[in-house]
């Protein structure tokens, strides 16, 4: 999942291009590069490693021109080298070309050119894409036309940005699965695989959809299918601000996404969670007939977003008595799941372009299902694709650990349920109330838990060298258990595992010994004893452990812990939303105390755009 970037127009592209890549490095960083074109001629930099390596050397040679391409990559194909690093050329030179995504059928038409006589530079599947553009250049007369001939041969995701020496001035791009957008400036234009890039020049955009070409020249634009017909595309007006992406005075954008969790659980509750007005959903118009008609409900998505899922759950079925599966995008992808015109999905992701929650969404879609996404980008293809979006309101997440999306999607999947049980009119008026003050007082708890910096990083100075770590939990704290797990090891590169607490004498107890550091959320009043004996069984073997809990758990839970995090007291279903927020921070400090790159761990991405 590589971002790339291009532009047109006045001034100098180098500028822009590296201030654009600048904006897309959360989505790979195993190399960068771009290609400027000027007076017909094609002139390549690229390194392997942080965008930095790249401005470095860019610095001793600039490339001047008004047009060009940039990339910045996470290697799936060819390991990251110089060599493997995008932008890739034909043989001639004549074509250059950046690639998000992957081409499935590269080694064939590889196979394909190399028996026309065309040699290959690098290990990667791009270089198949210029060497067949140059290809069907001579046979189909023109650029556009020999891109056309050329993505009807190409399976797999591809976003792809294209110069050619033939063609001054012009710039073409081409969108399947992997996102892409348009962007208008004042006789300029940009392409970019997400909106951070290009926000500094211009909030109009045009969304790409699939299997769209876009040919681009500094003062005009057209838009045609794979067979070439022209296609009239809307420009949208962007609501982010340049500085909504920027730091905005935090050392870390990681750090400032944890800070900014109060805020984005007001825009996100803003205008539909009001006590004693039921549940404002306006955008999912489902009635109950059409809510009873569905014999399965299904929540599907990835990494931290599954993990909100499984909080979805537990508030469907115990607010409107649904029952609900959830699972992992790419096993529910290959499982043959029941899904038809009875089945409700409910795809969660921040991104909005997870290739395996997008393919889950459409999969369905194609069986008849209706399916409800909850994301946090406006025209990402999750959110066009689906039937009903329900939008967190979390502002452009630029760490790639999920921190507060992940806090909005747990808020939206709350709606969500008490929706549900006003249409079916299940649950009391009384106890939905109560729910909706303790969901709008949110925002001030989590402030008091982000309080909690100073103790978290003291606690994390007393542990950042261990090896394992293990987080134990029980019913809703076993997903917070799970989160935890996710983010210590995202960023911090340490091995841990989240057990249920019941699960531990079925085997993983004895991975527990003298020292083993436990972390263990106990907020469910209804299992705070059966978790604390759990603790105890783990502490009579020797480990350390740090349970995170309210006030008024604490008597009970005191004796199993080595070391206790009190946080702010509210309803049992919505403990998720607090509860992580000191694990959030451990996971930032203790990758800050072994001198990692909190906002670009290694060999991850923010958005995992190919299977
Ligand atoms: C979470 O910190 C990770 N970045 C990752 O697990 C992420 O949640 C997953 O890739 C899903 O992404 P999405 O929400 O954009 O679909």
């Amino acid at each position: 999942m590589c971002g790339i970037v291009g532009y047109l127009g006045q001034q100098q592209a180098e500028t822009i291009l590296l201030e654009g890549l600048s904006k897309l490095e959360y989505r790979g960083y195993d190399s960068a590069g771009i290609c400027i074109q000027k007076n017909g001629e094609l002139s390549m930099s690229k390194a392997k490693g942080r965008l930095k390596n790249l401005a470095q050397e860019l610095e001793h040679h600039h490339l001047e021109g008004h047009a060009g391409i940039g990339h910045t990559r996470w290697a799936t194909h060819g390991a990251p080298s110089d060599i493997n690093s995008h932008p890739h050329a034909s043989m001639s030179g004549n074509i250059a070309v950046v690639h998000n995504g992957i081409i499935e059928n590269h080694n064939e038409l590889r196979s394909k050119l190399q028996a026309e006589g065309i040699e290959f530079r690098s290990a990667t599947d791009t270089e198949v894409i210029p060497n067949l553009i140059e290809f069907y250049l001579s046979k189909e007369g023109g650029l556009l036309k020999a891109v056309a001939r050329t993505v009807k041969e190409l399976k797999g995701s591809y976003a792809l940005g294209i110069l050619s020496k033939g063609e001054p001035g012009q710039l073409i791009a081409v969108r399947k699965d992997s996102p892409l957008i348009v962007g208008v400036g004042d006789k300029e234009r940009f392409i970019a695989s997400d909106v951070p890039a290009i926000l500094k020049y211009t909030k109009q955009v045009v969304y790409l959809d699939n299997q769209e070409i876009a040919v681009l020249n500094a003062d005009s634009m057209n838009f045609y299918d794979y067979d070439l017909n022209p296609l009239a595309k809307d420009i949208h007006e962007i609501t982010w601000t340049a500085e909504l992406a920027e730091k905005g005075g935090y050392d870390h954008f990681t750090l400032k996404e944890i800070h900014e969790q109060p805020k984005a659980l007001r825009d996100t509750m803003t205008g539909r969670i009001q006590p004693g007005n039921p549940i404002r959903l306006d955008e999912l118009e489902l009635t109950e007939e059409q809510l009873k008609a569905y014999r399965r409900i299904y929540i599907v998505a990835c990494g931290t977003a599954y993990h909100a899922g499984l909080a979805g759950k537990k508030a469907i079925e115990n607010l409107a008595r649904i029952p609900v599966e959830v699972d992992v995008a790419s096993e529910f992808r290959y499982r043959n799941p029941i899904v038809d015109q009875a089945t409700l999905v409910i795809v969660i992701s921040q991104s909005g372009e997870t290739a395996d929650t997008l393919a889950v969404l459409r999969d369905a879609k194609a069986k008849g299902a209706r399916v409800i996404a909850v994301t946090n980008v406006v025209g990402s293809s999750i959110a066009r694709d689906a039937d009903d979006v329900i939008y967190t309101w979390a502002g452009p997440e630029i760490g790639v650990a999920s921190t507060k999306a992940y806090l909005t999607q747990l808020v939206a999947m709350y709606t969500l349920a008490m929706k549900f049980a006003e249409i079916l009119n299940i649950s009391q008026g009384s106890d939905l109330d109560e729910l909706k003050s303790a969901l709008l007082n949110l925002p001030e708890k989590v402030e008091e838990a982000l309080a909690m910096n100073e103790k978290v990083r003291a606690y994390a100075e007393t542990m950042f060298r261990v090896h394992d770590v293990y987080f134990l939990g029980r019913g809703l704290d076993n997903v917070t258990a799970t989160e935890g797990s996710l983010k210590l090891k995202e960023l911090t590169y340490i091995h841990s595992e989240s057990y249920p607490g019941g699960e531990l004498k079925h085997g993983p107890i004895a991975l527990i010994e003298d020292g083993t550091v436990v972390i263990s959320p106990v907020t469910q009043s209804d299992l705070v004893e059966k978790m604390v004996s759990n603790l105890h069984e783990v502490k009579t073997r020797g480990s350390r452990n740090l349970i995170l809990t309210m006030e008024k758990h604490l008597d009970i839970v005191r004796d199993a812990a080595d070391e206790v995090f009190i946080l702010p007291d509210t309803h049992d279903l919505i403990t998720p939303v607090l509860a992580i927020i000191p694990l959030q921070l451990l996971a930032y400090h203790v990758s800050l105390l072994k001198g990692f790159d909190v906002d670009k761990p290694r060999n991850l991405a923010k958005s995992v755009t190919v299977e």
